[in-house]
């Protein structure tokens, strides 16, 4: 069974890096060193991801010796390593299909479809990517078909004699907007907003006294009414549509304070 997981959550992916490397010459003349692989590991680990065949003999302990090594280092068949584009020169926030391959003993069976769009879903939802864009040899059909028919790539440009033998690319690209998490408005507490808040929290905090916290139907009522006034009846609004509060963290406060707590239960 193949499994595709991101790099970054593999223990000790690191050493599947070489692995990865291995895939890559296989299947393409566009090789890296390994310092690149480690490159796009370290500096966006979410969006590359890696198919793997563990194999049964490790699984069940039958595997004459072997096993706890293939348990160690499963087989790679499959990879797209991704960067987010650092310079991009539209200045458009975007992401990149650096290299995508399958070994030939598991191609059409649908790894590289699902490579590549868990691939783009985290560049939309990790990086807020607008667009991802990657370039394919004109000659390369089956690469084409996977981008144009399957996932829905346009062809933004031609680009002459991109690779080093001389064959002119595509450069492919694919909106990734429609993929975005929604940002809610009551948990993202942000800037200016979020301070302020959060000194009215301190406030209020103030006032009623440390006994407030962890009240949970027992104990004191608190009167909300009083305390806060004019100001308080927006304060009471907000937090009926936010449950979740971010607590104030400063460098002078304790580890104890860096903590969410659920201020709604009063
Ligand atoms: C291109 C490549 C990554 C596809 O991998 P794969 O796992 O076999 O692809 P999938 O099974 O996910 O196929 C998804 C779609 O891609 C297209 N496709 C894949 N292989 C194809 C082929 N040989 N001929 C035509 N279309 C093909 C089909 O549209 C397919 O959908 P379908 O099976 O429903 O018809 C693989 O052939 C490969 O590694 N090639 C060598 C390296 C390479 O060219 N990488 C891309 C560099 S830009």
């Amino acid at each position: 069974m193949v499994d595709i997981i991101p790099l970054s959550s593999y223990p000790s992916y690191i050493s599947l890096l070489p692995s990865i490397q291995t895939c890559n010459i296989t299947n393409l003349p566009e090789n890296y060193f390994l310092k690149y692989y480690m490159y796009h590991a370290l500096s966006w680990p979410q969006l590359s991801f890696v198919a793997v065949v563990r194999s049964k003999s490790s699984k069940n302990g039958s595997g004459g010796g072997s096993g706890s090594v293939n348990e160690q280092y499963p087989k790679v068949v499959g990879y797209v390593l991704a960067k987010m584009e650092e310079e991009p020169a539209d200045g458009v926030q975007h992401g990149h299909i650096t290299s995508l391959s399958v070994m030939r003993t598991h191609r059409r069976l649908g790894i590289a479809e699902r490579l590549m769009r868990m691939s783009q879903r985290a560049m939309a939802e990790s990086h807020r990517a607008e667009y991802v864009s990657l370039h394919v040899r004109m000659s390369n059909t089956a690469a084409l078909h996977l981008y144009r028919d399957t996932l829905g790539f346009e062809v933004e440009k031609i680009e002459s004699k991109y690779y080093a033998d001389g064959e002119d690319a595509y450069a492919m690209k694919m909106d990734l907007r429609s993929m975005w998490v929604k940002e809610d408005d009551s948990l993202s507490l942000q800037g200016e907003d979020e301070e302020k808040k959060e000194k009215k929290e301190e406030k209020k905090e103030e006032k009623k006294g440390k006994s407030v916290v962890g009240a949970g139907g027992e104990g004191e009522e608190v009167d909300e009414g009083e305390e806060v006034g004019e100001l308080g009846k927006n304060e009471d609004k907000e937090e009926k549509e936010e449950k979740m509060v971010r607590v104030k963290v400063g460098r002078s406060l304790g580890v104890g304070d860096l903590v969410e707590r659920n201020e709604s239960v009063r």
